[in-house]
């Protein structure tokens, strides 16, 4: 296994998978062809699961109805949806950087879009997703009636990168009780809304954060319904978001000195990757990026790791499926595997 390179669903409900089955794993090394020597992986042995079920893979994510409960239009291009997917999914859907696969047309299967979780409310068993109506597939999905389905296949954990660490955090200070509430910034810019959200919901009780919204590309009621109301710089408000304008290069200075001055837990940045790569860049600059959760910007096709859509090839030549390995974002910064 590669330093800085996991796959996410290593160790759990759907591992091993289907590339167990093809000799990739991105995780084990026997089963992608080599021996245990370079093996860095602490967790479940890989190979030993695959082995002891009868070199059987685990289920994969089906494909299924679920249907649309709330829709509200915000404009002509842009809607949020909630979407009955029963408890379990629903919890799974909690945690940061959760996305599925939507599809409208049943006939299509490969009209399926990666959309994020923007909300999930367990106890109904709903997830709310922000839908932008792009190109076919997300215009497909912008039809969507309530009272009517769409096809899901999910839930995919990987949407952030160090969003694992994120997690980890979450979970040990749920364990733990801290008094203390750690410093966390959120820097998000239209759809990037979504998994700002979620993040939100998810760290509520155990940070204090900090959302600064760019809302060139979504209207005043959208931001207004899920990032709160508009705040003054540097309010302790939970459910409020600052304005900030990306395209100016003032304010994205500014940005950078308070990613610099303050001592945050965690900088998450939710952005096109020109934005990731501005301000992570000035982060890297400063050896302040221990702590950085960056969208996955990524083009997913199958989520699975099998279709290739979303391959790079890292400085050694070697090729990393984006839509599985999970990484920190100071070491895709630093790596240089951002497209921006
Ligand atoms: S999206 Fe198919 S391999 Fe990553």
């Amino acid at each position: 296994m590669l330093q800085g390179n996991w796959c996410v669903d290593a160790g759990g409900e759907n591992c091993p998978c289907f590339l167990a089955e093809g000799g990739a794993c991105l995780t084990c090394s026997r089963l992608a062809g080599g021996g245990c020597e370079d093996c860095l992986w602490s967790g479940v042995c890989v190979a030993n699961e695959y082995e002891q079920n009868g070199r059987v893979i685990r289920l994969g994510r089906k494909t299924q109805y679920v249907a649309v409960k709330r829709k509200k239009c915000y404009d002509e291009q842009t809607a949020v949806l909630a979407l009955d997917v029963g408890r379990g999914m629903a919890q799974r859907c909690s945690l940061p950087g959760s996305y599925v696969f939507l599809q409208a047309d049943e006939k299509i299967s490969w009209s399926q879009a990666p959309i994020s979780v923007m909300r999930a409310e367990v106890q109904k068993g709903w997830i709310w997703v922000l839908i932008k109506g792009i190109s076919v597939k997300t215009k497909a999905l912008l039809k969507a009636e309530e009272g009517g389905k769409l096809l899901l296949r999910g839930p995919y954990q990987n949407g952030l990168f160090g969003g694992f660490a994120l997690r980890q955090f979450g979970f040990a200070s749920r364990r733990e009780k801290t008094k203390e509430k750690p410093q966390v910034l959120i820097l998000a810019k239209g759809a990037g809304l979504a998994p700002a959200v979620l993040v939100r919901d998810f760290l509520k009780e155990r940070a204090h954060i900090r959302l600064l919204l760019d809302t060139a590309k979504l209207t005043d009621s959208l931001a207004k319904d899920w990032a709160g109301e508009k705040g003054r710089a540097g309010e302790e408000k939970e459910e409020a978001y600052e304005p900030v304008k990306l395209e100016l290069a003032r304010e994205r200075e500014q940005i950078c000195q308070l990613m610099r001055g303050e001592d945050w837990r965690f900088i998450c940045i939710f952005a096109s990757d020109y934005y990731l790569a501005y301000f992570g860049k000035s982060l890297l600059s400063q050896g302040r990026c221990g702590s950085l959760v960056l969208s996955n910007n990524f083009h997913l096709c199958c989520g699975e790791g099998i279709c290739g859509a979303c391959s790079i090839e890292d400085q050694k030549g070697q090729t990393r499926k984006m839509c599985k390995c999970q990484m920190d974002g100071e070491t895709l910064l630093s790596q240089g595997l951002l497209h921006g």
